[in-house]
């Protein structure tokens, strides 16, 4: 399960609901930039970095060599959860994956001050600088968190390395040696009940023909490679990224399910087409409660973008389409959709590669009746406004892949279930039979 748009689609929703089928849940990319908001009853949770699945007793939850951890957060969260009485007794966590350290957070948010006017506006996680240690094979992997001696000795070669940029670029205090390893050593002791070799429990999984779903934190256009670069994350969230992340081969994978808010959202910097900075911005923004969970900042709200949705579905091999927040749109006169940029002389219906060129393209739309009543208590297609049954349609239309599901509410049965989002079509419902 991917996200199709700039994060913050709802993933989380979905997953949860995924997850009732699912032995094993993965998070394979990403970090504690990631937020997931679920709701169960009149209980909220919010994760970072813990899959939505733990809150299910049986189902194994998987934090893959892909991510990056934050041992001080995630073991925050693990305390969280067991004060709510969630277990996390299902919790594996890779050996392989990587550790945000202390001085990542302190150059990610030096290095975006220093960045001024192009400031990519990240959540200040230290996730660039985990991911560009790794990159540079100067990280700490959790496996080395393990061995003390080994760690400290590291720790003598890499801490005056980034005191350097502390100190001299960033007139930051130097980190002592000491206090890192004490600090780090002592969440080693905590984190070492769930370390794994997370592939071989995953390959495990697969030969006892376990069900098992690999949750993408991020979105599509926030994808190092292949998103709106270079306002991007520093991981994969597309479908690929699921393979490296977890250690398995693409193989293994039966569908892949797209999740897209019925408009978009965006936070942090960077082009957005279809952005609107008008009233009808603010009221999505407010209807949709759109503020990061992670940061809590206001994110920027625009229409269904389209041309982004088709792109989504062609990066990430999509079977079919998870639309959430439906109900926002509810009180709207009218609403469009993105079907085509002019760019900035010419029409074009693909997304172009280059973030300047995309941030001077003009969205084309196709304007659409709103519904003007209340959705959020429907559990059917039918029991839908016949305006907004017409508004999937045509966004399945124009992303020529089927929808699968559609959230109208934060809560689990606030779901419609169109067609079976696992075992797939039975198609034609409320999608594209594919001309
Ligand atoms: P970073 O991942 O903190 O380095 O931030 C890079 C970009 O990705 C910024 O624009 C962030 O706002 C965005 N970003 C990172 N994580 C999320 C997320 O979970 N949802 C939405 N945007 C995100």
């Amino acid at each position: 399960m991917v996200g199709a748009q700039w994060g913050d689609e709802g993933k989380g929703k979905i997953t949860d609901l995924l997850s009732v089928s699912a032995d094993v849940v993965v998070r394979y990319q990403g970090g504690i930039n990631a937020g997931h908001t679920v709701c169960v009853g009149e209980q909220t949770f919010k994760l970072h970095l813990i899959p939505s699945g733990i809150l299910y007793p049986e189902t194994r939850c998987v934090i893959a060599s892909g991510t990056v951890v934050d041992p001080k957060v995630l073991l925050e969260e693990i305390r969280h959860l067991e004060q709510l009485g969630i277990s996390t007794k299902n919790l594996f966590i890779a050996e392989t994956a990587h550790v945000t350290m202390p001085y990542h957070r302190l150059i990610d948010i030096a290095e975006e001050q220093r960045r001024g006017k192009n400031r990519i506006g990240t959540t200040g996680r230290g996730i660039g600088p985990t991911y560009a240690d790794k990159s540079d094979r100067t990280g700490f992997r959790v496996l080395d968190l393990m061995q003390p001696e080994g760690f400290r000795e590291k720790l003598e070669w890499i801490v005056p390395l980034k005191n350097v940029l502390l100190e001299r670029l960033y007139n930051l205090p130097p980190l002592a040696v000491d206090q890192v390893a004490e600090q780090y050593l002592a969440y080693a002791e905590q984190l070492r009940p769930y370390i794994i070799d997370a592939s071989l429990l995953i390959d495990q999984a697969v030969r006892t023909h376990r069900n098992i779903l690999f949750e993408g934190a991020q979105g599509t256009l926030l994808d190092l490679d292949h998103g709106t670069y270079p306002y991007v994350t520093s991981s994969n969230p597309v479908a690929g990224g699921a393979c490296v992340g977890a250690g398995v081969g693409p193989t293994i994978i039966d569908r892949v399910i797209g999740v897209a808010k019925a408009y978009t959202t965006r936070v942090g910097a960077g082009p957005f087409p279809t952005e609107l900075r008008d009233e009808i911005g603010r009221h999505l923004g407010e209807r949709g409660a759109e503020f990061g969970t992670t940061t809590g900042r206001p994110r920027r709200c625009g229409w269904f973008d389209a041309v982004i949705g088709r792109y989504a579905v062609r990066i990430n091999g999509l079977d079919c389409l998870a639309i959430t927040k439906l109900d926002v749109l509810d009180e709207l006169e009218s609403i469009k959709v993105c079907v085509a940029y002019h760019c900035p002389s010419k029409t074009v219906e693909e997304f172009p590669s280059d973030a300047n060129l995309f941030g001077r393209c003009e969205p084309l739309y196709e304007t659409l009746p709103g519904w003007k009543e209340p959705t959020g208590h429907c559990r059917t297609l039918e029991e839908l406004p016949p305006k907004a049954r017409d508004y999937l349609e045509f966004l399945a239309h124009q992303m020529k892949t089927p929808i699968a599901l559609v959230s109208v509410g934060a809560n689990r049965e606030q779901t419609i279930i169109v067609e079976d989002p696992i075992h797939g079509p039975k198609r034609g419902l409320l999608g594209h039979n594919g001309d």
